[in-house]
């Protein structure tokens, strides 16, 4: 007998990548997805969270609820949205009914600290936008992290260079803040940086062919895909896309497709050129400075790319 799924909450800006992930977990039956979050990043909140009920709607699952997060950084402006990357309303810009109703009435902080206290031990947080909403958990339940049963986040750049800047990943710089306090949290957390997510490509062709598979979510990607595609080709000389938020999603179903090595993080808050880099410690051992009784996080460093875009795939077509 399979064992039951695991309870996650997305933590989600969508965006075209979060759209990519979050059709991904409700297609695998490893999974139950308890709610979305959402948050600012790729668009302004308000735009996030009527993508979140498209996205949900496109896959039949109106029934999850969706709590309406933060708007803003712990402790900076907004840097604004990546239209560049995933359109002016964070879906490739494709016209959709109006999926607006309201959200769940607790906001996002307030929704997990309910749901992971309800479920001690069972929930793992899927973090996949800027870690604002879960700091503002921790902020407010300091205890949170000794009642999950994880996190496991995209963000983060540990041995390569960044996405936003020379120094950091997209996620981070929109608020190195929180992510310093999430990073530091005592529970199980892997991140799912750009070590293996810039060397996870789903190819051109492969996006080709999602476009001849016929399923309301295949035709969801089928459209807003071509937009990110675009941006990889304009930015990275790339045909195909980097593979992001769908990697949390690949390791908790097939963990065996990475590897990683585990080290404390820390988040570098300076308002210098390193803003929002996520630094590891040195070794393994004998954390000291800066590192020093921070817990340790499993920070994915190689990646069978070929195998986990199968996996998305496929899954993506049995729905
Ligand atoms: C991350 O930044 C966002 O633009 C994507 O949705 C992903 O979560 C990649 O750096
Ligand atoms: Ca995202």
């Amino acid at each position: 007998m399979s064992p039951p799924p695991r309870k996650i909450i997305i933590d989600t800006d969508p965006g075209i990548d979060d759209a990519m992930a979050i059709l991904y977990a409700l297609a695998a039956p490893e999974l139950e997805v308890v709610g979305l979050t959402t948050v600012f990043g790729n668009a302004h909140v308000e735009l996030c969270t009527t993508n979140a009920f498209h996205i949900l709607d496109v896959a039949g699952r109106s029934d999850i609820p969706v709590a309406h997060g933060a708007g803003r950084p712990l402790a900076m402006p907004y840097r604004g949205p990546a239209a560049f990357v995933h359109g002016e309303n964070g879906l490739a810009d494709i016209a959709f009914h109006d999926a607006r109703r309201a959200p769940h009435e607790l906001d996002a902080a307030h929704f997990i600290i309910e749901q992971v206290l309800a479920a001690p031990g069972e929930i793992t947080l899927v973090p996949i936008g800027p870690l604002t909403n879960i700091a503002l958990a921790m902020l407010l339940r300091p205890d949170l992290p000794q009642h999950l049963a994880g996190m496991v986040i995209m963000g983060g750049n540990a041995f390569c260079p960044g996405n936003a800047s020379p120094a950091a990943e997209a996620n981070i710089i929109n608020d190195p803040e929180a992510a310093d306090l999430v990073f530091g949290a005592d529970c199980p957390i892997v991140m799912c940086g750009l070590d293996v997510t810039e060397r996870t490509v789903m190819t051109g062709a492969q996006i080709d062919e999602i476009a001849r598979i016929d399923t309301p979510r295949a035709r969801l990607a089928a459209q807003i895909l071509p937009h990110y595609r675009e941006f990889h080709r304009a930015s990275h000389g790339l045909d195909g896309i980097h593979v992001h938020d769908s990697t949390c999603v690949s390791y908790m179903i097939a963990p065996q497709h990475y590897a990683s090595v585990l080290r404390p993080i820390r988040v570098d808050c300076g308002h210098h050129v390193g803003r929002g880099k996520t630094w590891p410690s040195l070794s393994d051992q004998a954390h000291g400075g800066e590192w020093k009784n921070r817990p340790p996080v499993t920070i994915l460093t190689e990646v069978d790319s070929a195998a986990v875009v199968d996996l998305e795939l496929n899954r993506l077509a049995s729905v």
